[in-house]
Formats: structure tokens, C-alpha cells, sequence
């Protein structure tokens, strides 16, 4: 029997996580000095430089810790800064109502689950090919997206169509340019096929894509599907990366 789509939107309170990915800060060397022009008067912390540490982890290490969002997601006991953006793009489009079911694709360590189901979804299935820590009411599988036979294990395990699906898929680089290009588009392009084949009627899809990636072809797809297409960059995006979301709402149809 046709499930009913979830309707109104009610808030359930959000649930404390511990093994957030961000506990590890605690164990670097650090030493702290005011930071002169940071109006939220929060200290800015300098990584000592340890001995033989290469300077892209020092800095990621710094821009970690000075990060307000990694400072404020782990206050909330968020596994991820990423939670942030998914909260973003719900406040604007609505996405999760109470009720939804809910795919996360490429969900480690947790940050969008927990925010799926914080916001109201009744069930959601994660997928990453990294281990995740349980989450009550999440059914999360370790398991690459990418094995054909991930979509139908996804669709066992909810039982019923989908009234959203988000993904933040990444590819796990090489080093190579071109070929972190193919895999990042062939991910995203396999998020898309799968919205397209498992949402129900007037269901949402919200993916992450790279500027300068094959993006104009599955924008013209999403637009011939789904009733309304937009581009989203949430505050919680970091300004010099090239991710943006695309956000497609209310499936109308399934054309290739
Ligand atoms: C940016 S992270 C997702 C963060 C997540 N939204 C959160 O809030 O915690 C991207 C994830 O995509 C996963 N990923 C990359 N390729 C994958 C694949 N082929 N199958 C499943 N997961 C994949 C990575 O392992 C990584 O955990």
C-alpha cells in the first residue's frame, strides 16, 4: 500500500552523540594567543610545529581548531562540521518533515543522520564505505555506493520509498587530478540515477556537486525531473572550496 507522505514538520530534540570526529583535537600540542580581529572574541590557537609535521597538516590541524564550526559542532555533539550544512539547507528548502524517510549516501562519520533524524525523519538508512558508529533509529551500512548491488541493499533495508535523499558523497582522492575528477562525477552522477529511481512522487534529492565537474548534464536532468533545481552554498561551506549543493525538490517524473 502507498505509504502517506509525511506532512507537517515537528522538532525532536536533539540527541546527545559521543565519538564526535573532532575529540581528536584534544590530543595535539597546541598553544593558544588572542586573536586580534575575531569579533567572537574566541581564542585562536597556533599549532606548535612538531618536528618532521608536514605544513598542510599543520595547517589543516590550525584550521580545525579555529574552526567555529568544528568549535560549535562539537559542543552540540555533532559527529561532523558537515551537520551544519545539511541544517542550512533544511532551514531553507524544508527537505526533512516530520515522518520522512531519509537516504544518506556517503554518511560517515554521522553528522547528517543525526541531523535527519533530529529534525523529525522516522527512518534513515546511511551508506559509507567507512565504519560508522550506531545511531539509534538510523540503519547505517558499511558498504561502497558504488558495488551495483548497493541500491537494492539500500532499498531492502527501508522498505518503502524514499521521501528524501541527501548525499554527500566524496571521493577519496589520489592525488591525480583527472581521475579524483571522474570518481567524484561518476559519484554523483550514481546519487542522482538512484534518487531518480527510488523517491517517491514529490520526493527531494540533495547533493553535494563541484564546481568545474560535469555539473551542467545533471543539472539539465534534475530540471527535466523534479519541479524545482537550485544551487546552494550554506554559511557553514568553507568560502575557498569548490562544493556547492544542488537541491532538487518534488519528483515529477523519471526521464534519463
Ligand atoms: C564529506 S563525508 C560525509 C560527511 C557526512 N555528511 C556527515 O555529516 O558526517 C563524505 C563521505 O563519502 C564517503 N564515500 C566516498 N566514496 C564512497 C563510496 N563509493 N561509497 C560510500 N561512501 C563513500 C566517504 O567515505 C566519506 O565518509
Amino acid at each position: 500500500m502507498a505509504r502517506k507522505p509525511p506532512s507537517h514538520r515537528s522538532r525532536r530534540p536533539a540527541q546527545r552523540m559521543s565519538g564526535t570526529k573532532t575529540d581528536g583535537d584534544k590530543r595535539k600540542r597546541v598553544t593558544s594567543k588572542p586573536e586580534q580581529d575575531d569579533a567572537t572574541r574566541m581564542l585562536h590557537q597556533k599549532v606548535r610545529t612538531a618536528s618532521g609535521r608536514k605544513i598542510s597538516s599543520k595547517l589543516w590541524i590550525e584550521r580545525q581548531i579555529n574552526d567555529p564550526y568544528v568549535r560549535k559542532a562539537k559542543e552540540k555533539g555533532y559527529r561532523s562540521r558537515a551537520a551544519f550544512k545539511l541544517e542550512e539547507l533544511d532551514d531553507k528548502f524544508g527537505l526533512i518533515k516530520h515522518g520522512s524517510l531519509v537516504v544518506d549516501l556517503g554518511c560517515a562519520p554521522g553528522g547528517w543522520v543525526q541531523i535527519s533524524l533530529k529534525r523529525g525523519a522516522d527512518r534513515v538508512v546511511g551508506i559509507d564505505i567507512l565504519p560508522v558508529d550506531p545511531v539509534a533509529g538510523a540503519d547505517l551500512i558499511e558498504f561502497d555506493f558504488m558495488d551495483e548491488s548497493a541500491p537494492r541493499r539500500i532499498k531492502a533495508l527501508l522498505g518503502a520509498a524514499p521521501d528524501l535523499v541527501v548525499s554527500d558523497l566524496a571521493a577519496n582522492t589520489t592525488g591525480h587530478r583527472q581521475t579524483d575528477h571522474l570518481k567524484t562525477v561518476a559519484l554523483v552522477e550514481a546519487a542522482a540515477d538512484f534518487a531518480l529511481e527510488t523517491l517517491r512522487p514529490g520526493g527531494h534529492f540533495a547533493t553535494k556537486v563541484f564546481q568545474g565537474g560535469a555539473e551542467k548534464v545533471l543539472l539539465d536532468r534534475l530540471k527535466r525531473n523534479f519541479q524545482k533545481v537550485q544551487h546552494a552554498k550554506p554559511e557553514s561551506s568553507r568560502k575557498g572550496s569548490p562544493e556547492i549543493y544542488l537541491v532538487a525538490m518534488n519528483l515529477q517524473s523519471r526521464e534519463p
